[in-house]
């Protein structure tokens, strides 16, 4: 359905000032139907990429295709203009016309776009538009007079109405409360997949990404660092990045040997004995159970001494001193344990995952 290939985006530093390489060398592909994510942190080119796809900015290297045709490749100096790609956008500020009503807005691209529907059928598009997004009975109301969540709707009638092959997302629920977000997230996923509709979604939020994506692509400096389901990407991460972004761990630096590696606080047996030499140790908080006895497993049981703790209902985060590395470690918040106290650490060898060193971690 879509196929990015090498997209390089450099923008020319102004006055003398150094390039920015804003994308670089990135490539995927996106099947039919699939909800695909780019999960990034702020900066990492996440935009720049899905503005690339739309074609509202020109890449500067790179091939793109759409739906089998090529809508941009340096190459071959391709480049399809915007309006001829049969995208819906929502942008990451929801970009809705302040002085038109909700119908008006979702309208717009049947009447202003290259498409431009014959007059009967606009209204009925944009009442099945609405009605797809719950806002039917607000078709006459001012656009401003609309809740955030519902103006964040009318984006998404709007990127619908001309039924897009592809919908283009970016951070559409960054402006929403926690719980409209989370309601959000669950509506836009099942609306979509129930369309059949293809979705690129562009997000720095993790949870976010995990809870709506069939496939996520994280992004770091310009490049793709791992591509995989959340599953993928949140148990096996294959590097420091994405283990660090990808929710709270402890990254312990070791020296591998086989299933051993050794750490500043003693030797943590893995399952996994791919790599040796310098390795990074990657250990959720929650996968450490944390015993007031010291305990009879035989590995991986580490003695410690609570430093700090604060209580957040599901657990109490910690922070445990072990040697001279300050682990996280999630406690079971029915227990009560006192600051200075003396805990027992077991790392489940099945639970760890080991990635290369990077020189920056
Ligand atoms: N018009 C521009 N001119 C110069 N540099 C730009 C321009 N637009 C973006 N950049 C730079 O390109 C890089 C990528 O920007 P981009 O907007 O794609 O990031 P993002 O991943 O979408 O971030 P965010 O999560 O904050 O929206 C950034 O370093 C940014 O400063
Ligand atoms: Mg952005």
């Amino acid at each position: 359905m879509l196929s990015v290939r090498n997209l390089e985006k450099v923008y020319a530093g102004r006055q003398g000032g150094s390039a920015a390489r804003a994308v670089d060398s990135v490539s995927f592909d996106v099947a039919k139907g699939e909800f695909f994510t780019l999960l990034g942190p702020s900066g990492c080119g996440k935009t720049t990429t899905l503005q690339s796809i739309a074609g509202l900015e020109t890449p500067t290297g790179g091939k793109i295709e759409l739906g089998g045709s090529t809508v941009y490749c340096s190459a071959e100096a391709i480049l399809v203009p915007a309006n001829r790609r049969n995208l819906g956008m929502v942008f990451q500020s929801y970009a809705i016309w302040p002085h038109l009503t909700v119908f008006d807005n979702v309208a717009f691209p049947l009447v202003h776009g290259a498409k431009s529907a014959p007059k009967g059928d606009v209204r009925r598009r944009v009442m099945d538009a609405l009605a797809l997004v719950k806002l039917q009975d607000y078709a006459n109301r001012p656009a401003p007079h609309l809740s955030g969540g519902q103006q964040q709707r009318v984006a998404l009638a709007r990127a619908l109405v001309n039924e897009p092959s592809l919908l283009l997302l970016d951070e559409p629920l960054s402006n929403l409360d926690a719980k409209l977000r989370d309601a959000m997230r669950v509506e836009i996923r099942q609306l979509v997949k129930s369309l059949g509709i293809t979705t690129l979604f562009v997000t720095h939020d993790q949870l976010e990404a995990m809870a709506m994506s069939d496939t996520i692509v994280v992004m770091q400096a310009g490049r793709i660092v791992q591509k995989g389901t959340p599953q993928d990407v949140y148990l096996r991460p294959t590097n420091a990045f994405t283990a660090d972004f990808m929710g709270r761990s402890n990254l312990v630096h070791g020296m591998a040997k086989g299933d051993a590696i050794t750490t500043s606080f003693g030797v943590v047996r893995t399952e996994r004995a791919a790599i040796d030499g310098a390795v990074t140790v990657v250990v959720r908080p929650h996968v450490i159970t944390a015993s007031k006895q010291r305990t009879d497993v035989v590995a991986n049981v580490f003695e410690g001494q609570l430093r700090r703790q604060s209580y957040i209902g599901d657990s109490i985060e910690a922070e445990v001193t072990v040697g001279t590395e300050l682990l996280r470690v999630s406690l079971d918040p029915y227990q009560t344990f006192v600051d200075g106290e003396r805990l027992w650490l077991h790392i489940p060898a099945d639970r760890c995952v080991v990635v290369p060193r990077e020189a920056q971690s």
